[in-house]
């Protein structure tokens, strides 16, 4: 037959790497994953949660309510707590500018939902998005799926290499590309999957290029700021958001989570929307779902307004303190000297590079190897963008610290360190 009943859109969405990492997880039990982002499972909240639910459904004044539909851009008393604390994380007055206020955010299912509805709002196929090199492998997946290109911008040390991203922007310009660029997309705190944080400075540099260029462009280009990680520092200074560091209060798109923080299976998270934008992406939450769980949305309001959120942070960021120090114990001890990897100050990740003559991709050998020895990383190709103006880089891991417990950490790491050794 030659026509299809699939979209377009179903057509060209490849199958997310995240599906076959799980599926590789999942069918040995015996295996060691430091690849899944998932969170501490001994620190979940339970007792906490288990506390919470009980309370809401046992009022006869909050239990039905919180049973009921709720609004699609989401409880106000959440909305409010939200915004507070994004005041308080960027050290802004309580009257700040409406960029930080309540009537700016909507609740999500997970941040997730707010990347692929603001990409959708923003995007069409041929579009242009900048990405950080490497970057979110789920987040390339949207664009992936909706025929939007993806161009990798450099990293440094402190975030974005600036001068390449006016580099990429010159080009653009010069192939007559500007008019489709929509938006650069950061991972800006202990970055996923490099553990790199943004600093200020670099938001505000990368704010300006973005203003100089859209002129040419002839639309807003934004910045899509996903902080997700953002409450997961467990040293160093904390860093402003992008919100800071527009002027105009109009180009930057924020988006967070109480996923990493608090409870992953909860999935709220949240975006902080410019008004041009806003209301695109309330109509398009109301096609998707048309509001998140209220009932996951009043368990959140609950541990926020009662002091349980912050307390279980305070704790997190101890345990994922902990679990960076084994792991950083362990890679100094296992991994060969010509291994090269940084510290990072928070999140859930560490991104070790080899030397190029050694591969790290899924047909590598040392993937294979390191799968026989019943241990699973990230293969750092699967975060690079398909641009064509770079080949892929083949030398690299994630590794995870977030949900293996401090045993399989050791273990995990000393069987990748063998699987190295073996092969240099
Ligand atoms: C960089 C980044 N952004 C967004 C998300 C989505 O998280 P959630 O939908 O649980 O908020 C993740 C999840 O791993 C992530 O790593």
């Amino acid at each position: 037959m030659k026509s299809h009943s699939l979209s377009t859109l179903s057509r060209r969405t490849k199958e997310p790497p995240i599906s076959w990492l799980m599926a590789t997880a999942l069918a040995n039990p015996n295996l060691i994953s430091l690849a899944a982002g998932f969170t501490d499972q001994a620190s979940l909240p339970v007792k906490e949660t288990t506390d919470l639910v009980h309370e809401l459904l046992c009022s006869p004044k909050t239990g039905p309510a919180a049973l009921q539909y709720g609004t699609t851009i989401g409880d106000p008393v959440l909305r409010e707590l939200t915004a507070s604390r994004l005041k308080h994380l960027d050290e802004v007055p309580a009257a700040s500018p409406a960029v930080w206020s309540a009537e700016r955010m909507i609740i999500t299912n997970g941040s997730q939902q707010m990347l692929y509805m603001v990409t959708e709002a923003l995007c069409d196929p041929g579009d242009v998005v900048l990405v950080e090199d490497p970057s979110y492998f789920v987040y390339l997946g949207i664009l992936q799926s909706h025929g939007v290109h993806a161009r990798g911008v450099r990293m440094e040390q402190d975030g974005l290499d600036l001068a390449h991203l006016e580099q990429v922007l010159e080009g653009l310009r010069r192939k007559g590309r500007l008019a489709r660029l929509k938006l650069l997309y950061l991972v800006s705190y202990y970055q996923n999957p490099t553990g790199i944080t943004t600093s200020f400075e670099k938001k505000q540099g990368a704010l300006k290029l973005l203003r100089q260029f859209e002129r040419l462009a002839g639309h807003p280009l934004y910045l899509l700021e996903d902080a997700a990680y953002r409450e997961l520092r467990f040293r160093g200074e904390h860093v402003k958001s992008a919100l800071a560091a527009d002027p105009s209060d109009e180009r930057v798109i924020y988006t967070g989570t109480y996923s990493k923080p608090f409870a992953t299976g909860a999935r709220v998270g949240f975006g902080l929307l410019p008004k041009a934008v806003y209301t695109p992406v309330v109509r398009i939450k109301g096609n998707h779902d048309f509001g998140s769980s209220n009932l996951l949305q009043q368990l959140l309001t609950r541990a926020l307004a009662c002091g349980i959120y912050e307390s279980h942070l305070a704790v997190l960021r101890n345990r994922y303190a902990q679990k960076a120090k084994i792991m950083r114990k362990h890679l100094h001890q296992q991994f060969p000297p010509a291994v090269e990897w940084r510290e990072p100050q928070g999140g859930l990740y560490f991104w070790p590079r080899l030397p190029h003559r050694l591969k790290s991709g899924p047909h590598s050998r040392l993937f294979q190897e390191a799968l026989k020895k019943n241990v699973l990383y990230v293969p750092g190709q699967l975060c690079y963008a398909e641009d064509p103006s770079r080949p892929k880089p083949n030398n690299e891991m994630r590794l995870s610290f977030g949900a293996a417990s401090e045993r399989n950490i050791c273990t995990g790491i000393e069987r990748l360190g063998k699987a190295l050794h073996q092969l240099l």
